[in-house]
Order: structure tokens, then C-alpha cells, then sequence
């Protein structure tokens, strides 16, 4: 049984004060004995505040949206694994198709990040997906599994527990065209299939595959009823408490015991 994860994406939005207000509401939205796993992953700028504001409760792991590959030294505007952990991050968004627009990321650099991370005991959302041209010329699993052979390079087998995946197709990220049920679980089972290659069938069937592309409050449901969709990694609609709390709540409600 695979515990569904739902992650907040903040993206660059979101002040102190907005953060405070989110989680007032939030966290009466949400009960203490949840039975998945949620993360919110604000800006850096953010992650004091709501490390102390979700310290009581415990009902949400924070995540980082990016981080640099060395411990510390002369890169000017990055934050490290390290200073990750000292203000209680568990999780780190690394490869996300923003980053890799962007801001020039290759699967190379973002497996220098992925082990960096593994090896300072973060846990690592590593986002693939395809774009839309991509997609019309029939590569979306080509493309896929090309991202994570190359993101996952020298991960060993048991790392792989501390890595979830995010299949977020390129073309339906804040487009509020979202993949249907049926073509995400297809990729999902897809990328199943090159986990298992990668770290062996019963490590693959373990690993979390999170959907991401306009996640809202009406299509959750049945994307995460899927059998290998294990969560979702939602930006826009995580931004509202109350959005982000109805899809917290349709994970739960699909969740198997
Ligand atoms: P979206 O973003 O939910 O706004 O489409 C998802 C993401 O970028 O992770």
C-alpha cells in the first residue's frame, strides 16, 4: 500500500503575511490524523515562518522548491541541502519543468542535485514530463524515461524510498488543461515500468508517482483514483487553503488501507 502524497507547489508567490493567513485556515481544515502525507513548498523566504507555524501540529512536511548541489562556497543566490535541513525541510521539488525552461536545467545538473539531496537525508520530488510538442509527436514515454534514467544516474536501490516522482506534462502546467485520468495513469504505469528497470519490480512498486498540471478541487477525484496515480503536486490551486484542503481531502477519501 502506497501512502498518497499531495504537495503545495508555491511557485514565487506568496508573502509572510499571505502564509500566516494560509495556514490559519488551513490548519483547521485539515484533522490531526490524516492518512496521507502532505507537503507545502513555499518560497525560501517562507520556510522559517512556516516551519515555526507547522511545528505544533505536525500535520504537514515542509519542501524546498530548488537547492545547489555543493554544501556551501561562492555560488551567489543559491541555498544548500544543509541550510535546508536546519530550518526542518524534508522534501526538495527538484527538475521541474520551470527550472528547466527557465532557467537552463539539464538532467545532468539535476542529478548532481538529486544525490546531494539523498545524500543530506532530504527526500527528493523529482518532476518529468513532456511537452506538448512532445506529445503530438507520440514521445511523451520516450521523453519520460529518458528524464529519469538521466536524473536518477547512481541512485542506489534503497534511496529510491526517499524519491517520489511527479509526472507533470509540460502542456497542462498552470494551462488549466489538465492530462484526463486515463492519459496520466498511462504514463504513470509507464514510468512505473522504467522504475522497476532501474531499481528492481518490488522497489518500483513502493515508489510514490505523483500526477501535477492544473490539479484542482473538481478533477482530483478522479485522477487520484487511478491505480498509480499516489498524489499530485499542485501549484495554482494550492495557493487557497480551502482548494488545497478539498484536494488534500480527495486523496484521503481515495486512499486504500
Ligand atoms: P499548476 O502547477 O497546478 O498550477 O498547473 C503545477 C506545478 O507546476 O507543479
Amino acid at each position: 500500500m502506497r501512502r498518497k502524497i499531495v504537495a503545495a507547489n508555491w511557485k514565487m508567490n506568496m508573502s509572510l503575511y499571505e502564509t500566516e493567513n494560509f495556514w490559519k485556515v488551513f490548519d483547521t481544515e485539515i484533522s490531526e490524523s490524516t492518512n496521507i502525507e502532505i507537503v507545502i513548498a513555499p518560497p525560501f523566504t517562507a520556510l522559517y515562518k512556516l516551519s515555526e507555524l507547522t511545528a505544533k501540529s505536525q500535520k504537514v512536511r515542509l519542501g524546498a522548491q530548488n537547492m545547489h548541489f555543493e554544501k556551501s562556497g561562492a555560488y551567489t543566490g543559491e541555498i544548500s541541502a544543509t541550510m535546508l535541513r536546519e530550518l526542518f525541510v524534508r522534501y526538495v521539488i527538484l527538475g521541474h519543468s520551470e527550472r528547466r525552461q527557465h532557467f537552463g536545467e539539464t538532467n545532468e545538473l539535476i542529478n548532481k542535485k538529486v544525490l546531494a539531496a539523498l545524500a543530506s537525508q532530504l527526500r527528493v520530488i523529482l518532476c518529468v514530463g513532456e511537452t506538448l510538442a512532445e506529445r503530438e509527436a507520440g514521445k511523451e514515454k520516450e521523453v519520460v524515461e529518458k528524464q529519469l534514467r538521466g536524473c536518477l544516474k547512481g541512485v542506489k536501490p534503497e534511496q529510491f524510498d526517499d524519491i517520489v516522482i511527479a509526472y507533470e506534462p509540460v502542456w497542462a502546467i498552470g494551462t488549466g488543461r489538465n492530462a484526463t485520468p486515463e492519459q496520466a495513469q498511462d504514463c504513470h504505469s509507464a514510468v512505473r515500468e522504467f522504475l522497476s528497470e532501474l531499481a528492481g519490480k518490488e522497489i518500483a512498486q513502493r515508489v510514490r508517482i505523483q500526477y501535477g498540471g492544473s490539479v484542482n478541487p473538481s478533477n482530483a477525484p478522479q485522477l487520484l483514483e487511478k491505480p498509480d496515480i499516489d498524489g499530485a503536486l499542485v501549484g495554482g490551486a494550492s495557493l487557497d487553503p480551502r482548494n488545497f484542503a478539498l484536494i488534500v481531502r480527495a486523496a484521503e477519501s481515495t486512499q486504500s488501507s
